[in-house]
């Protein structure tokens, strides 16, 4: 731990402005803008204190499946579950799970919070005045403080090389959001968790995942990609089978809990399991996505030579989701566990929040956002099924019109083939239905209206 890190300095600028992201009160730093609802994109600026706003969905999604671990016992059973969140920068995260997920599973739920920036972590650590007003462990008392770190409502903070914080530790849940690529902590990440762990990684340097930096795209993930309607989940296969192949090297199976791409990044929450059976399983699960003259792609284990050029990969190409957790995600739960009560808002205004009618009904929009489609989708996304761009569907079906979304899933459905929309900014369709029977029913209704 670093001299300096005494959990005791006042950071500059403290106690900046308040904001409430979930159920939970932020400290923005004056320089910080108050956050527009919904923000998109990434951060206009970076660095220590700055929390980005657009990563709220992602934060308030891990919220979801942590609370689902504990309350379901499919990570640990009835056992605790010590959880890392390895970069945390001001402790957003950290607060959440604790604010947000429901207090009889807390006892079960030991967090650590890391950093490298030391007045991200004053800065996290004073924020927990927020949390709980008079508490007694803001008391200046130095007895209370392991060397190793400082502990804050249960919260552990420690100030450490992420790398070195995981070698340290054996946890069932670690949290690894960097700035850029996070492909030198998975390693690391991997080896930390014990017999079965959810691994969580954020990675905003989507130009490589895509494809659309291809020199990044080869070096960092040995990636070939092709930057069309299938870039995004090419984005979100290349990470997942980035983290399933080191995995594998370690004598570890994979298996996806939920993988999204989210506007300016790519977010993927795994489960990990000690087994070189299913390790090996999990290896035949890369492959290629080929794009086909008669299909608009498929997955292969290995194009030819001549198929190269409209392959992209390698990358994941089994289920990306688990059926019956994601089922679990609907917009009502989210709601019911992330917006903020009465109690949150006024004990807000007391420290100085200005939050209004319409700031509540935005947050509770932004909450229903996070996990929009998600449960629907659930038992596609957690099998096989073709995704298709649905803006693309006129051209694949030669016809000069649209059915609406609503109306074309619908009549799939109806056909007997199971259908829903896919959780992209873009609009896209996953089915079961082969890609002839998509086109039949396009056609069909085309002639119908
Ligand atoms: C994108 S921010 C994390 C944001 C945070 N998870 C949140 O939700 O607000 C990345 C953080 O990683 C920290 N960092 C970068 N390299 C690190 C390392 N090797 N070990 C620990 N922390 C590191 C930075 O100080 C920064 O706070």
């Amino acid at each position: 731990m670093g001299e300096s890190f005494s959990g005791q300095e006042i950071p500059d600028s403290w106690p900046g402005h308040l904001w409430l992201e979930g159920r939970t009160i932020v400290h923005l730093k004056d320089g910080q803008e108050r956050p527009t609802h919904m923000p998109r994109g990434p951060a206009a600026k970076s660095g220590t204190g700055f929390m980005n706003p657009a990563m709220a969905p992602a934060r308030t999604r891990s919220i979801l499946l942590l609370q689902d671990a504990l309350k379901h016992g499919w990570l640990n059973g009835n056992r605790p579950i010590r959880a890392l969140d390895a970069l945390c920068a001001t402790g957003i995260r950290v607060r959440r799970w604790k604010n947000e997920i429901e207090s009889n599973l807390l006892s079960r739920l030991h967090i650590t919070a890391n950093d490298l920036d030391v007045n991200a972590l004053d800065w996290a650590i004073h924020s927990i005045h927020s949390d709980v007003l008079n508490d007694a462990s803001f008391l200046p008392d130095d007895e209370q403080d392991l060397p190793n770190f400082i502990e804050r409502n249960g919260i552990r903070f420690q100030h450490c090389d992420a790398r070195l914080a995981m070698v340290q530790g054996s946890f069932q849940w670690i949290d690894v959001d960097p700035f850029g690529s996070p492909i030198s902590f998975i390693d690391g990440a991997l080896q930390a968790l014990g017999r079965a762990g959810v691994l969580e990684v954020t990675a905003t340097d989507t130009a490589a995942l895509t494809g659309s930096s291809a020199t990044s795209g080869k070096r960092r993930y040995g990636h070939k990609g092709i930057v069309d309607f299938y870039a995004h989940d090419d984005a979100v296969r290349v990470l997942l089978g980035t983290i399933a192949t080191r995995a594998a090297q370690l004598d570890r199976a994979v298996e996806p809990i939920l993988a999204l791409f989210d506007g300016h990044h790519v977010r993927v929450s795994v489960l990990v399991r000690k087994s070189k059976q299913g390790a090996d399983k999990t290896r035949e699960l890369m492959g290629w996505r080929l794009r086909t003259e008669e299909e608009p792609y498929l997955f292969v284990r290995h194009p030819s030579p001549e198929e190269m050029k409209r392959s992209s990969g390698p990358m994941w190409i089994g289920p990306i989701w688990n059926q019956e957790i994601c089922s679990r995600l609907t917009e009502d739960y989210a709601v019911e566990t992330c917006l903020a009560k009465t109690g949150d808002i006024e004990r807000g205004r007391a420290l100085g929040l200005e939050w209004s009618d319409a700031d509540h009904l935005y947050a509770e929009r932004e909450i229903r956002r996070s996990v929009r489609h998600i449960a629907d989708a659930a038992p596609l996304l957690s099998g096989d099924h073709l995704l298709l761009a649905f803006d693309q569907i006129p051209r694949l079906a030669n016809v000069g019109s649209l059915p609406t979304m609503e109306r074309l899933i619908e009549a799939l459905n109806a056909a007997g083939h199971p259908t829903a929309r896919a959780p992209d900014l873009r609009p896209f369709i996953a089915t079961q239905a082969p890609f002839n029977a998509v086109i039949e029913v396009v056609q069909s209704l085309q002639s119908t209206e």
